[in-house]
């Protein structure tokens, strides 16, 4: 495997996801939190960093410990360091560099550089700059303002490039990390969504033994291959606990759970629809009613988790990026996991936890799912949030407001899924508003609910723009809801994008 030290660049996760890319293992660990350097780790990579080497605290690593032992490649602020710590010049450069650029000379013999083009083009973002290097640093690329842009120490397989391989805009990039992990580091390119599920299956067998576990599924891809894979490794021992809390879709619940049973998991569903619209009960406030479904789940969760004899572990879907986040370079976030401080840990939290996603990337999470036979319509699921259409609903939440809101989702969703336009948006639902509008039907005035359709695109949720779709769709739609949907008389489509809107309402 190849291990990245995290300096706290904004594109850490990118080389992580690049290097998986080529089929290799990797892990990113915060620079200041050094794992022992096991003897499967073949080589390693030091990300970039908004600090400086010329800071008094600039983060700083040990790079004794591992240099002349196995190859190094550090990327722009990692070749800073490098150069900046055997005696090179690093200084803030006259222009700031952000963008493309293009390699001037590039000294195609070194292995590193094995198949550049003279002149590729490559990403920049760096405010410093390598202005001289010690005698023994060779260097084999440059640009026209940078001109170390690529070093080999001579002698030893460290490397340093000012540039961004792992961006795509560096357009000859992978083969940049191609070269340095499988040709110098000599790791093989056999990590699969495959081998990666066979060889979990089996540590979980002897991690597990005979133990029970308790896995709660939310119907979402995460929590469903992580019960897929302990499945497999003590099938029956397996216990899992589908809970609708009254704001799933419509249907959902039946749907889902009989798909889990199909599939052979032991699956419990608990109607507990009551208890939450008990707990929800005049509630307005989001964050109060995201607060009140939370504190409901614990409460039904703990509940069935006793029902199990002897349970000792607790089954999670969490994923890398949840644990990169909690040991980030910057420190856990400190707002994770708030609630489970109050009036101390419910039983269930006191089990010992098993997370086997927790080294994956969504996108590898669907590709071990697939591979586990899970059906596309779990796998190619929009995100739903937890509170589900609680936060869907703005204001209180009754039984008949999510009846309505539920009705109008589906139509939404069925029409994308008709039209095939349901995998280009990355996310789509209904909003019910807290507001009535006159119309009028037949001869009749009416005076009744308004709905917001969302739709977005975007890569992980941070950032969105509203779906595109098209004009005749939105008019179906609109109709289909209102003369279908007794109670609604308007529909209209959301335009803002994130920022500054939220994807959700409320
Ligand atoms: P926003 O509205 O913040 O949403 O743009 C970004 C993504 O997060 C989901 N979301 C939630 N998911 N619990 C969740 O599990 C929540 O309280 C929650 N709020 C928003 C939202 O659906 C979108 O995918």
């Amino acid at each position: 495997q190849i291990l990245i030290l995290d300096f706290g660049s904004q594109y850490t996760q990118l080389i992580a996801r690049r290097v998986r890319e080529l089929n290799v293992y990797c892990e990113i660990h915060p620079y200041n939190h050094l794992p022992t350097i096991t003897p499967d780790v073949k080589g390693i990579i030091l990300s970039g960093s908004p600090s400086s080497v010329r800071d008094v605290d600039a983060p700083e690593v040990h790079l004794a410990a591992f240099r002349h032992k196995m190859p190094l490649l550090g990327v722009c602020y990692g070749a800073q360091l490098l150069a900046h710590t055997s005696g090179g010049e690093v200084k803030a450069s006259s222009i700031r560099e952000y963008g493309r650029a293009k390699l001037g000379t590039v000294k195609a013999e070194n292995p590193l550089l094995k198949g550049i083009d003279q002149h590729s083009q490559v990403w920049m973002s760096h405010a410093d700059t390598i202005t001289s290097v010690p005698d023994n640093f060779d260097i084999i690329a440059s640009t026209e303002t940078v001109s170390v842009a690529a070093f080999q120490v001579e002698g030893e397989p460290t490397y340093g490039i000012q540039f961004h391989p792992e961006v795509t805009h560096s357009l000859q990039g992978k083969l940049l990390l191609h070269n340095f992990v499988v040709d110098i580091c000599g790791c093989s390119q056999n990590w699969t969504a495959e081998s990666f599920a066979e060889t979990t299956v089996a540590n979980l067998k002897q991690q597990l033994g005979d133990d029970r576990v308790v896995l709660g599924l939310s119907g979402g891809v995460d929590s469903s291959v992580a019960a897929m894979l302990i499945h497999q490794a003590i099938g029956k021992n397996l216990y899992c606990i589908f809970v609708d809390n009254g704001v799933l879709r419509k249907d959902e619940f039946a749907g889902v759970l009989e798909s889990y049973k199909t599939l052979g998991l032991n699956v419990k569903g608990v109607d507990a629809k009551e208890q939450f619209y008990r707990a929800l009960a005049g509630l307005t406030d989001p964050e109060a009613k995201r607060k009140a479904i939370g504190r409901t789940f614990i409460e039904v969760f703990d509940h069935e988790a006793h029902l199990i004899d002897g349970v000792s572990w607790l089954g999670q879907g969490t994923i890398y990026p949840d644990v990169i986040e909690s040991v980030s370079v910057k420190g856990p976030s400190a707002t994770i996991k708030s609630h489970h401080n109050v009036g101390g840990l419910p039983d269930f939290m006191k089990l010992k936890v098993v997370e086997p996603l927790n080294t994956l990337f969504k996108d590898e999470v669907r590709a071990v799912g697939r591979t586990l036979g899970l059906p596309e319509a779990i796998l190619g699921r929009h995100p739903f949030p937890g509170p589900g259409l609680a936060i869907r609903i703005l204001g209180d939440v009754t039984a008949e407001k999510v009846d309505i809101l539920q009705q109008v989702d589906a139509l939404f969703i069925d029409g994308l899924k008709r039209e095939g336009l349901y995998d280009k948006v990355w996310q789509a639902g209904a909003m019910l508003l807290p507001v009535q509008s006159v119309g009028v039907m037949g001869d009749e005035r009416t005076y009744e609910r308004v709905v917001a359709l969302r739709a977005v695109t975007s890569v992980d949720g941070m950032t969105a723009d509203w779906a595109h779709l098209p004009y005749e769709f939105l008019a179906d739609i609109s109709n289909e809801i209102i003369n279908r949907v007794k109670g609604v008389n308007r529909v209209v489509y959301d335009i803002s994008s994130k920022p500054p809107a939220t994807i959700e309402w409320e």
